[in-house]
């Protein structure tokens, strides 16, 4: 690109900015319900259908809950959702089995939500968390996070998924492999059509606080996530994952978190041209909720927010602001 401008007075910016119409004619870049990804917190637990604190205005959802979020988002025009379960403690052991099996939670929420409303596109998570006793994404052996292992473990999870009905598989593991395993896996089976968004550069951050809370795995935690989702301070490397995970047959990938990884957004987007999604996480959905609940800044920051990820090039964003934002945009258009 080589911007030309006239010098000052022949050269005014604010011409352009003087009236509504005219902003609308120039505006770049636009946010429409169509690029939301709605995640769902899911529970069988007796009592755990409740509000979760650290996400103001989220609660965790019945399979009959989840149902009728389903066919909220139908109705608002959200074209998918991502389901997240709240697994039984009692359920989670060190050996994940609960993960693919195919009466568990969030597969029993997939048939569900499929067999009432087939138009919608339901996601999945694909990583051990929700089922391990050690609150990790891979299996853990005396104290080391299994890459090879937790593959294979992560292939059944994927190939139960997509056996009940799921048409997004979300490997959010950051386990190496898994991508190219689970493609072959589902071909294998037949389930040639299931699409696989990877959380490509998934970074080790503390804005997963709230979600670990949601889902149960705050408690359940040792140590940290930092040997297999990236160091903040990388960005070689996200677009060297990136890559990788095309390479191995992903049909989507994602930078998450999301607003303090813009640069990354525009970067994956301007190298790969792929359909790029951002997780706007749940720290960062607290404290922009936490801060509109209290007055401190307008709800036009939510709108604000997501913008940006379409101005960094994102085609859609992952956000617990989806129905709110639905809502603000049909307001705006009536
Ligand atoms: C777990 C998973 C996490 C999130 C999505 N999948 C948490 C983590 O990696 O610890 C975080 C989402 C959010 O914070 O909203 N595999």
């Amino acid at each position: 690109m080589n911007p030309i401008s006239a010098p000052y007075p022949s050269a005014r910016f604010r011409r352009l900015r003087r009236t509504g119409a005219l902003r609308a004619m120039v505006r770049e870049t636009r946010l429409a319900v169509s690029d939301l990804i709605w995640p769902l917190f899911v529970t069988d637990v007796a009592g755990a259908d409740a509000p979760i604190p650290s996400m103001p205005g989220v609660s965790r959802l019945t399979v009959d809950g989840a149902l009728r979020a389903a066919e909220q988002a139908m109705t608002l025009g959200i074209p998918a959702i991502c389901l997240f379960p709240y697994t039984d403690p009692a359920l989670k052991t060190v050996t994940c089995e609960d993960a693919w099996n195919p009466e568990n939670l969030s597969n029993r929420a997939i048939r569900a939500i499929k067999a009432r409303i087939p138009e919608i596109a339901v996601m999945t998570d694909v990583a051990l968390d929700p089922y391990n006793a050690n609150g990790h994404d891979g299996l853990v052996r005396d104290g080391v996070i299994l890459n090879d292992e937790t593959v294979g473990a992560l292939v059944r999870m994927a190939l139960a998924q997509a056996e009940a009905g799921a048409d997004i598989l979300g490997p959010s593991d950051m386990m190496d492999g898994r991508i190219g395993a689970m493609r072959t896996a589902l071909e294998g089976a037949g389930h040639k059509d299931v699409a696989i968004l990877s959380y490509a550069a998934k970074y080790a951050s503390a804005f997963y606080g709230p979600f670990r809370d949601a889902v149960g795995a705050s408690g359940a935690l040792k140590g940290d996530k930092k040997t297999y989702q990236m160091d903040p301070a990388n960005r070689h490397e996200a677009l060297r994952i990136v890559a990788r995970d095309l390479a191995e047959g992903a049909d989507m990938v994602m930078i998450k978190p999301g607003m303090p990884y813009l640069d990354i957004c525009r970067e994956v987007k301007d190298a790969f041209g792929a359909p790029t999604f951002a997780y706007q996480v749940s720290g960062e959905y607290a404290m922009l909720k936490g801060a509109v609940l209290n007055g401190w800044v307008k709800e036009d920051v939510i709108l604000e927010s997501l913008l940006a990820f379409r101005r960094a090039g994102c085609d859609g964003i992952l956000t617990y602001f989806a129905p709110d934002v639905a809502r603000i945009l049909a307001d705006k258009q009536a």
